[in-house]
């Protein structure tokens, strides 16, 4: 039998963890459970990840250190993963001495495998804040569009990756001061040295990982490995033992992974046992979508580098992502459910964790949403699965005096029954377990149509042989959801053991008529309250940032009828035209990029719609003070016109205001205006118009409106 040493990514520490973000620490969570029920040597390893700039910045906002801040937020992570019933056999910190320990350790034997690189690199540094400036730390102009707010990895306007040299007018993003560029030296893991060796690793392992984890990983392969940068100037994180390299430490993703090794080191003695242990040992690990390439590449190479007998990689189980009503959690807008409002929300952490597994993530992203989230606690957990418990122990409570009576067996009943067991089984072995979580509750409902087929509130008197079937096979039925329930819902499973008076029984339990006639049970009690509407909709408005006095995103753009004046190709640019408009009461400049689509007669005269609020920007060296108004799909681009409202008037949805102060384009595509039945809507608003309109313009459904 192997071993199996169970991951689950480690949380970032510098925030409070939310719902989705959970969802890999419980996936592994029940995973481990499952895998201790059928008596499998398993250790489960959880813990914080705690090195990075974004710990730094947090110290920063909160004036605390960033050891401080480490302190503080891994006991908030440890106590809500305590609350939510993960029991991680080892916990630690990616900041430990353990880690430090092992961390170096393995970059030593790296150099010595000759696999680190030392390069020299132009890095970007502010003087007035003495710091190095990682890519999103520094602002300017996009050199292609010309866009003001652009990051020095990326433009979000235009979408070109960049780097920061290319920015056009740099600026620090915490002071606003020029940065200057300085070479500094950096070591970086030599990558395309290790990478045959990795390739056949992958290509022997690959076939047991998900889809999205091959698919992700050959594309990595094929662009081309590249040395990989793996120190940074900061102050916080495990120091590098190389001369010259005194103020700098090691990249988070470095020390990060080996954090699962160095966590296990700080809790067992044998923990060498499991790391340098490939043959006896089976790794699976659980992370989100985009911890892939760090999973199957990144972290591979720093073992297979150091030419030890590392364990690897062997199963992988990716989740996508969990969103909020349809929207991102945020913590400090107060939107969405947060591990510490899950513990003050009154409502039992099994029911969070059946919601999160029925709804996990697993080819796609999903949604947590309350209306659904009490939908299924009141019709699957209340409906269906309590409901089967609480009839069928209460039945034999009252009606037998507690004691299960003698029944006989059911062939066709149990045929099934055995069959659900054995595809859950399967499901779970798969790491299914959305499937799994599916298959029990259908179990259950099997159980629910048995009873109400054997009609017991009739034939106990009718035909007791019917009645006592029913309950004796039922109680067993009971004995065997426990048992499947126990990885997701360790609680509910606990109290269904009590209430049967048994023992906790093992997954080799199952299937087993193991509950006697003549048993006494336990008083019944109820597992799950319903939520009704009242607590719904406190629900929704305790944990949605106040919707109700939420501002519509539409509500802070400025729209306006346009007369185009003047039309003429820009000089430096053959995409753009720059033209003069009328907005009424003035006249502004606008760069369009419409050549490509219409002539310059044609564009005179039109009377279009601006967004007039949007901060200027200079594109190509003209400033373009707003944007016009064109839907776009595919390669087609027509203009929204307004032709019978004068310049300068309001253009607006049904009881959205207009907004006054300046906004950034990136809050201008929050409204995601699209077309629909030829008029414009943005999300949950009717039709744009005018006091003389409503706008209409010739293209195809779900065609933007940028
Ligand atoms: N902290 C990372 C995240 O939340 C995951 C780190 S996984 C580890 O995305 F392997 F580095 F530990
Ligand atoms: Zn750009």
């Amino acid at each position: 039998m192997k071993k199996i040493l169970i991951t689950s990514a480690l949380p970032y520490v510098n925030n409070v963890p939310h719902l989705g973000n959970c969802v890999c620490v419980i996936s592994a969570d029940v995973y481990s459970r499952y895998q201790r029920s059928k008596g499998e040597e398993v250790i489960y390893v959880l813990g914080t990840d705690e090195h990075g700039t974004t710990t730094e910045t947090r110290a920063l906002k909160e004036g605390l250190t960033p050891k401080q801040i480490c302190d503080k937020y891994a006991k908030i992570h440890h106590d809500i993963y305590k609350w939510f019933d993960c029991e991680p056999d080892c916990w630690g910190r990616s900041s430990s001495k353990e880690n430090a320990t092992q961390t170096v350790d393995i970059f030593k034997k790296l150099e010595k495998n000759g696999y680190i690189l030392e390069k020299e690199l132009s890095q970007a540094y502010c003087e007035k804040c003495k710091k190095f400036l990682s890519d999103r730390y520094i602002l300017g102009e996009c050199p292609f569009c010309g866009y003001g707010g652009a990051r020095g990895d990326q433009c979000e306007k235009c979408g070109k990756l960049l780097d920061p040299e290319q920015l056009v007018k740099p600026k620090c993003n915490i002071c606003g001061a020029k940065p200057i560029f300085k070479t500094t030296k950096h070591l970086f893991m030599d990558l395309p040295k290790i990478e045959p060796k990795l390739r056949k690793w992958i290509k022997k392992e690959e076939a047991k990982w998900s889809t999205n984890a091959k698919t992700l990983t050959q594309g990595w392969l094929k662009e081309g490995l590249r040395p990989r940068c793996i120190t940074r100037d900061l102050k916080w994180g495990i120091q590098v033992p190389f001369k010259g390299y005194e103020d700098k430490v090691f990249y988070s993703w470095f020390d990060a992974p080996i954090g699962y090794i160095g966590i296990t080191r700080e809790n067992k003695k044998d923990w060498k046992d499991w790391w340098y242990s490939p043959k006896d040992t089976e790794l699976v690990q659980f992370m989100g979508k985009d911890n892939i390439p760090f999973h199957t590449i990144l972290f591979p190479s720093f073992l297979i580098g150091t030419g030890e007998n590392y364990t690897l990689l062997n199963k992988i189980s990716v989740n996508e992502y969990l969103n909020y009503e349809g929207g991102m959690f945020s913590k400090s807008k107060h939107v969405g459910v947060f591990g510490d409002d899950a513990m003050e929300s009154g409502i039992s952490a099994d029911v969070f964790r059946y919601y999160i597994m029925v709804n996990r993530p697993e080819k796609q992203d999903t949604e947590f949403a309350w209306e659904d989230f009490t939908d299924k606690n009141n019709h699957e957990l209340v409906g269906n699965f309590g409901n089967l418990v609480n009839r069928t122990l209460s039945f034999i409570s009252r009606f037998k005096g507690g004691v299960v009576p003698k029944g006989k067996l059911n062939d066709k009943f149990i045929k099934e029954w055995k069959e659900y067991i054995k595809r859950i089984t399967d499901a779970l072995d798969k790491i299914e377990l959305k499937k799994a979580l599916r298959e029990i509750m259908e179990l259950s409902k099997l159980g629910n149509k048995f009873f109400q087929d054997s009609e017991p509130w009739k034939t106990l008197k009718e035909n007791p042989e019917v009645a006592d079937t029913a309950l004796f096979l039922l109680a067993n039925l009971v004995k065997d959801l426990a048992i499947l329930m126990s990885p997701f819902l360790p609680k509910t499973a606990d109290s269904i053991n009590n209430q049967l008076n048994i023992k906790q029984s093992k997954w080799k339990d199952l299937g087993i008529l193991s509950i006697k006639a003549g048993h006494k049970i336990n008083e019944p009690k109820i597992l799950f309250a319903k939520i009704d509407t009242k607590q719904l909709a406190e629900f929704k408005s305790k944990y949605s940032g106040g919707k109700e006095e939420e501002i519509h995103p539409l509500s802070k753009i400025n729209l306006k009828v346009a007369e185009i004046l003047i039309v003429e190709p820009h000089p430096d640019a053959d995409k753009l035209y720059v033209m003069q408009i009328d907005i009424g009461k003035e006249k502004r400049q606008l760069v369009a990029g419409l050549r490509n689509y219409y002539k310059a007669e044609e564009l005179k005269g039109k009377h279009i719609v601006i967004v007039s609020n949007l901060q200027p920007v200079k594109l190509r060296g003209k400033e373009s003070q707003g944007m016009l108004l064109a839907a776009v799909k595919d390669d087609k681009v027509t203009i929204v016109e307004a032709p019978l409202s004068a310049p300068g008037s309001p253009v607006t949805a049904e009881g959205i205001s207009q907004g006054d102060s300046q906004i950034t384009y990136k809050e201008f595509k929050e409204t995601k205006l699209t077309v629909r039945g030829k008029r414009i809507v943005s999300k949950e608003t009717g039709a744009l118009r005018t006091n003389k309109e409503t706008l209409k313009v010739n293209m195809p459904d779900g065609a933007s409106v940028e």
